[in-house]
């Protein structure tokens, strides 16, 4: 088609100097995946980050590579659903850096498999995505309590702390696309990113008095692991058999996909500029919004 060209993509290692100086943020999730290159950026323009992630080994190497730079980050291993770890994050930014600035609450699943279980679709079929009528208790409850518990757990201790700090504070939950339409053969993960939107409509509506700004990012396919998992679990369903492939794919691809000569989805660092503005002064007008980072795939 004459005159079609690929998308200008931000930059892997785009940052600004500055914008965070002396701010403490929290990351979860930040061990790979867009939590740790919101880790890693959020150090680069100066703050002091506390990553969190339950891969306990990965998530340190991540951390240490960040502070590898010269930069300023401390790890904290756990499970975001257990509420003693939730406390701990906070409990770490206050001691070591004096406050708690904002946090991107970011760990996520979309199944009940251990984030570096190796697939093996067979031997773990009630622990992964299936339609309702297939769907497996362990499957529902571990994506329900990741998802929406342990944040709200996140929630809990961040808006506490800030609430006794008295100097306001930004917060971005991150969801997904499946928070904004339906998504087939997932229903936990659907009912889990609606509910974040939820929670983040009700804390933005009881915190705002206190200038602190609660927002929600809902992306499309962003090239990371969770997604190429995602895409394995598929292959293993049909190589076992299956006709279907129990993820719909009636819909997957956005907007600016076809924009890219390769079809690709968004980049970590396309998402993590959105999450960083929302965190930012800049976007100090906005709060209770859901910022669909899709690629205009909500749109049509
Ligand atoms: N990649 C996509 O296409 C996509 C699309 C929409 C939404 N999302 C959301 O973005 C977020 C980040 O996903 P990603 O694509 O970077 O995936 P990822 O699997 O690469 O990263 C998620 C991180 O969260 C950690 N984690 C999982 N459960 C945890 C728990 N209970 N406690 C602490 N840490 C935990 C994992 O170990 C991992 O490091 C998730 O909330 C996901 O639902 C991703």
């Amino acid at each position: 088609m004459p005159g079609r060209m690929n998308l200008a993509r931000v930059p892997e290692d785009y940052f600004m100097p500055g914008r965070f100086a002396g701010k403490t943020v929290i990351v979860t999730g930040a061990a790979r995946g867009m939590g740790a290159d919101a880790a890693r950026r959020l150090a680069r323009e100066g703050a002091n980050v506390v990553g969190n992630d339950i891969l306990e080994e990965f998530g340190a190497e991540t951390i240490q590579s960040i502070r590898d730079e010269g930069l300023t980050a401390t790890f904290v291993g756990g499970d975001i659903t257990d509420e003693a770890v939730c406390e701990e994050m906070v409990r770490v930014c206050v001691s070591g850096y004096g406050s708690l600035d904002a946090a991107i609450n970011n760990a996520g699943v979309m199944d009940a498999l251990h984030p570096d279980e190796p697939i093996d679709y067979v031997n773990q079929r009630d622990r992964l995505m299936a339609r309702i009528h297939e769907a497996g208790n362990e499957y529902w409850r571990r994506v329900m309590d990741v998802n929406v518990t342990g944040t709200f757990y996140c929630l809990r201790y961040q808006l506490r702390q800030m609430m006794e700090q008295g100097t306001g504070g930004s917060i971005v939950n991150v969801a997904s696309v499946a928070g904004i339409r339906g998504f087939g053969g997932t229903p936990p993960y659907v009912a889990s990113k609606h509910a974040m939107q939820g929670l983040t409509k009700n804390a933005a509506i009881d915190y705002a008095p206190f200038g602190i700004r609660v927002n929600s990012v809902g992306m499309g396919t962003t090239i990371t692991q969770m997604f190429e998992r995602a895409f394995e679990i598929i292959r293993q369903r049909l190589a076992s058999g299956y006709k279907d492939t129990g993820i719909s794919l009636a819909k997957i691809n956005s907007l600016l996909q076809p924009s890219d000569q390769n079809g690709t989805g968004s980049t970590p660092a396309e998402q993590v500029a959105i999450m960083l503005f929302l965190l930012s002064p800049e976007a100090s007008n906005i709060t209770g919004a859901t910022y669909k980072t899709d690629g205009g795939f909500t749109i049509f």
